[in-house]
């Protein structure tokens, strides 16, 4: 390790699951296949230093700053997360890092940092390997590792380190697919997924009722939990097929099924959880009412909370931009991000 130390600095994107994992196996596992798409304007910019233990082998020791803020909540997860890949890295126990992470979007904006943050620190962590081993990031397996290594952080955030649409979880439909890392879809979607948008209506910018831990454990044991593994299996394979062709009915129909039987699992299990709040229901219903009266192409999806996305095809932005004119109304401080699926991660010069 020079003595100036190496550094690294990744954006990393959020990104939203049209099918959703809920349950793991066990080691970070997720026990069905989920595929989403991965974000352009939420994402994270991390920027990783490393410098030599005076006592190599000790570490990693780590100091971790949130847009400028030492001993924030969450450092104490940052640390666990170091300590338990560090067998990964031939170069974490001798170094001391000092990490700094910031967000583009507000931290209680409703929209799930741990995807984009972990996503980020990952693809640092391994830009920082290729680094002390004279490697470009980017070589054959960079991504699987940041992947799986990002996982580890956050289940959903090892489907952020590539653009466009992603997968993770072994499924017949998708070659190479694997439990342990993510990798992007295998073909090109029909154009008319191509620039999708994601308008995020925000019903309830709060903390999460429930910590994803929490309800993925909530599986276990879940009376309806096997045939919803199976479900999202199926439903994985139809929306394979309608990306392919652009098959707009058979994509909402699909989406929006996993978006409810995420939330009907928690409804149906023990302790129940009731995470949609009055105006979510009354802004899908709304949304349904302009699909029929209009014939747009839109659906919803949500994530563990109250708060909606809007999907859509880039073609119908302008009647969208008046459906959610109208639905500004029912979210808090009429807070609507706007988002589309975006190129994916992206390496920046270090400063
Ligand atoms: O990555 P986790 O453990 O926070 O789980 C995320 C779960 C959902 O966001 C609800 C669904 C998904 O597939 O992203």
């Amino acid at each position: 390790i020079p003595a100036e130390g190496l550094s690294a600095c990744w954006k990393s994107p959020s990104n939203i699951a049209l099918i959703k994992y809920w349950g793991k196996l066990g080691g970070q596992l997720p026990a069905n296949a989920s595929l989403s798409i991965t974000l352009s304007n939420a994402y994270t910019v991390t920027r990783v230093a490393a410098s030599r233990l005076d006592t190599p082998g000790s570490g990693p020791e780590a100091e971790f700053r949130f847009e400028g803020e030492l001993n924030l909540p969450f450092s104490s997860r940052i640390n666990t997360f170091l300590k338990s890949v560090a067998s990964h890295f031939q170069y974490l126990p001798d170094v001391k890092l000092s990490i700094e992470s910031g967000n583009s979007f507000p931290h209680s904006a409703g929209i799930a940092s741990s995807a984009s943050g972990m996503s980020a620190l990952a693809l640092c962590l391994c830009a920082l390997e290729a680094q002390f081993q004279d490697k470009e990031a980017g070589a054959p397996g960079f991504y699987e590792k940041a992947s799986s290594i990002a996982r580890l952080g956050s289940g959903s955030a090892c489907r952020s380190v590539y653009g466009g649409i992603t997968v993770w979880g072994r499924h017949h439909d998708v070659p190479g697919s694997s439990d342990e890392y993510a990798v992007p879809l295998h073909f090109d979607p029909h154009p008319l997924f191509s620039g999708l948008r994601d308008a995020i209506l925000i019903v309830d910018p709060g903390e999460k009722k429930v910590s994803s831990s929490v309800g993925h454990g909530l599986m276990n044991g879940h009376p309806f939990a096997e045939s919803r593994f199976a479900q999202a299996g199926r439903n994985l394979s139809e929306l394979l097929v309608a990306l392919k062709s652009g098959d707009w009915q058979v994509f909402a129909r699909i989406v929006e099924n996993e978006a409810l039987s995420l939330h009907a699992m928690m409804l149906a299990s023990d302790p129940w959880f009731i995470l949609m709040h009055p105006n979510t229901l009354l802004i899908i219903n709304k949304t349904e009412e302009f699909r029929k009266q209009t014939g747009a192409k839109v659906c919803f999806t949500l994530d563990a909370g109250p708060n909606i996305h809007l999907l859509y095809p880039e073609e119908e932005t302008e009647r969208i931009a008046s459906l959610i004119k109208s639905l500004k109304l029912y979210c808090f401080n009429e807070k609507v991000i706007e988002d589309s699926v975006g190129e994916g991660p992206k390496q920046l010069t270090c400063r």
